[in-house]
């Protein structure tokens, strides 16, 4: 199939990209570099060592995004673009509620003029709120977020539930990621975010190189065995996996719309992973205990036997590979994508 990759220079759509090529399908990226680096089509298409088709485009543009359905014979979206930082989401939520609205309006309108139905959209476990206790399952109700970002994915969620049940024909897979981690094994991708890192790995890695003096663990009292926060983290290579097997799934869904969790069903501390990450670097990770931090839970880890069962797809790396990679991959780009140019 040709896939359409929204987001595809980020994060995980990146990896995304290169697990479709594994797989035999064409990856066509659509992204505005907004939070993420050109350099990256580059490295992609050398890991792939083929071309990949990349658009510049703003998905908030009904026609920029209607010219890249033309141009196109597309068979399937994955949209994983979108605006993603919790603590921004709150200080601008308009932003957040117009791009990441707006933009998978455009794209979901662009995919019923042009006749496309496969839709593969990043959601987040973020969805489940405070109010679930784990291991998470799809089924849990109702679906709140105490923040901005989380809740654009709750509403889309329930957009493209709606869009999915009025359209003869569309099938959607709203795919609930855990915690992504890690790299791409040959170094050259990985998550590369702007400024103080907000989430746990990648101010650890950054931590270990040498670019930040030491982590602050946000609270050491809650009722987890060590006190400190658990987590399922999942390898962003798995996550990327798991893309594809939905994408090939959507045809034979029983459901024209159905939630997928992506973890690993296995939580670990956020002490748990900084002593993983000094093994796997043979760096020290200095910490001080801080206080919580608004809006945590004490534990979120997914039930992952739907999307084994349907989906054929479990994640298969450990926490180990998971702070491997990572390193390899900061230690090759201490700041970044943009190692390359800095002096
Ligand atoms: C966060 C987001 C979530 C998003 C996910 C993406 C919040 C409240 N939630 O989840 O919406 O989908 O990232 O991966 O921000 N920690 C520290 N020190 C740090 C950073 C984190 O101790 O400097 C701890 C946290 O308290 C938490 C754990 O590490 O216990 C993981 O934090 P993080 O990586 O930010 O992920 P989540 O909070 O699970």
């Amino acid at each position: 199939m040709r896939v359409l990759v929204t987001g595809g220079a980020g994060y995980v759509g990146s990896h995304t990209v290169l697990a479709l090529i594994e797989a035999g399908h064409t990856a066509v990226i659509a992204d505005n570099f907004s939070n993420s680096n050109r350099a990256v089509l580059e490295r992609l298409e050398s890991i792939a060592d083929v071309p990949i088709e990349c658009h510049e485009v703003e998905l908030t543009d009904d026609e920029a995004t209607d010219r890249l359905f033309s141009a196109g014979d597309i068979d399937a979206v994955i949209h994983c673009a979108g605006l993603k930082a919790v603590g921004e989401s709150v200080s601008a939520p308009l932003e957040y509620y117009r791009n990441n609205l707006d933009s998978t309006l455009t794209v979901a309108g662009a995919m019923a003029k042009h006749g496309v139905r496969r839709l593969v959209f990043s959601s987040s476990a973020t969805v489940y709120g405070a109010g679930h206790t784990s291991p998470l399952s799809e089924d849990s109700w109702p679906l709140e977020s105490s923040n901005p970002y989380g809740q654009t994915k709750v509403i889309i969620e329930r957009m493209l539930t709606d869009i999915a049940a009025a359209n003869t024909g569309w099938k959607v897979a709203l795919l609930r990621y855990f915690n992504p981690v890690g790299a791409h094994s040959s170094g050259l991708i990985g998550e590369d975010p702007r400024g103080i890192p907000n989430n746990l790995m990648p101010f650890v890695a950054q931590v270990a190189v040498g670019r930040r003096e030491r982590l602050t663990v946000h609270g050491d009292d809650y009722d987890t065995a060590d006190g400190t926060g658990e987590r399922d983290y999942i390898h962003v290579v798995d996550l990327a996996a798991g893309h594809v097997a939905a994408v090939d799934h959507l045809d034979s869904m029983a459901t024209d719309v159905r939630a997928f969790n992506l973890g690993t069903g296995r939580p670990t501390s956020v002490l748990g992973l900084v002593g993983a990450f000094e093994r796997a670097s043979g760096q020290a990770v200095p910490y001080v205990v801080g206080p919580r931090r608004d809006g945590d839970l004490a534990v979120a880890y997914a039930d992952p036997s739907r999307a084994r069962a349907e989906l054929g797809w479990a994640a298969a790396r450990s926490i180990e590979e998971m702070c491997a990679d990572t390193w390899r991959w900061q230690q090759a780009n201490p700041t970044g994508m943009s190692s390359q140019l800095v002096s």
